[in-house]
């Protein structure tokens, strides 16, 4: 049996990169999905691509540093359903390689707004339709550097450990409701975002990124679907409060070299 059969999800962000792979995973396993994000166009294809292989999916335009968005998407996914099983806070945006004192006010209140605020937001319209119904699983997407440093990268850090603080507070607080809220800290992964990056910061900054990861890789996006999956099913029933790392061993990794590694 699949594993979110009649289950509603909602995920935003998810035209692309690992928004789009944890829908169409969803989907796969029996979700309705509802695919919000801020590109309409690509949004409403990828839903559409999820509609021809029979899957339940609708898009909806939902950019969330807007606050009426993402009331919005919640909204048409509980009337259309009668439910709100899971909601995935994916969007984010990669604004950094620049030390903090170059960042401007503006850069730093939108990275907070897209990335941080946005997730207080999809928690606040979906907690009381999950207390009501007496179940949900809400999973935030963090980030490895959550964890580790990373230069240039103050604000993104900064908005990516709130998301994993709010996750364990929220997961203590409604636990009562059997809500579950976990977060899950990817390592470099293949996608879009990415691609954004080394464009900006130069094609060396590859195998930089496969150097830190002990696997020899960076991920793919369906590696972080599947975390998705499991946290979103009832296998995950006694899971809350996690931070699920999907890194390749980025944040096992030393970054120095222990004294006692060195032949003698
Ligand atoms: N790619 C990585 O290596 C990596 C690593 C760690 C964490 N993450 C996190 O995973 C999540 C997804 O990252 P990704 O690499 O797939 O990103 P991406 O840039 O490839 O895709 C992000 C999606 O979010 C959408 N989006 C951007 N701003 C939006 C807004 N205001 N409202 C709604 N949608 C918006 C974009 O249109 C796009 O479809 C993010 O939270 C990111 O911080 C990514």
């Amino acid at each position: 049996m699949a594993r979110l059969e009649g289950k509603t999800a909602v995920v935003t962000g998810a035209a692309d990169g690992i928004g789009f792979a944890i829908s169409e995973a969803m989907a796969r396993e029996g979700a309705h999905v509802f695919l919000g994000d801020i590109a309409a166009d690509k949004g409403s294809k990828a839903a559409d691509q999820l509609r021809a292989e029979g899957l339940n999916a609708d898009f909806l335009h939902c950019d969330v540093s807007i606050e009426a968005d993402i009331a919005g998407l919640i909204d048409a996914a509980v009337k259309k359903t009668g439910r709100l099983d899971v909601l995935v806070n994916n969007a984010a945006i990669a604004i950094g390689g620049m030390p903090v004192y170059e960042m401007s006010d503006e850069q730093w209140h939108r990275l907070i707004a897209v990335n941080l605020t946005s997730v207080f937001r999809g928690c606040k319209y979906a907690l009381p339709h999950m207390i009501a119904q007496k179940s949900g699983s809400i999973i935030n997407m963090a980030s490895a550097q959550g964890h580790i440093g990373l230069d240039g990268w103050t604000a993104y850090a900064g908005a990516k450990g709130a998301v994993m603080s709010m996750s364990r507070q929220m997961a203590v607080e409604f636990g009562p409701h059997n809500i579950r809220v976990n977060s899950i800290s990817p390592g470099t992964i293949n996608t879009p975002m990415n691609e954004q990056v080394i464009e900006q910061l130069g094609p060396g900054l590859m195998q930089s990124w496969i150097g830190m990861h002990p696997i020899g890789r960076i991920g793919k996006p369906s590696e972080v679907a599947e975390a998705a999956v499991y946290l979103a099913s009832d296998a995950a029933g006694f899971t809350t409060g996690i931070d699920l790392r999907v890194d390749g061993g980025l944040t096992a990794m030393p970054h120095f070299i222990p004294h006692n590694s060195k032949p003698v």
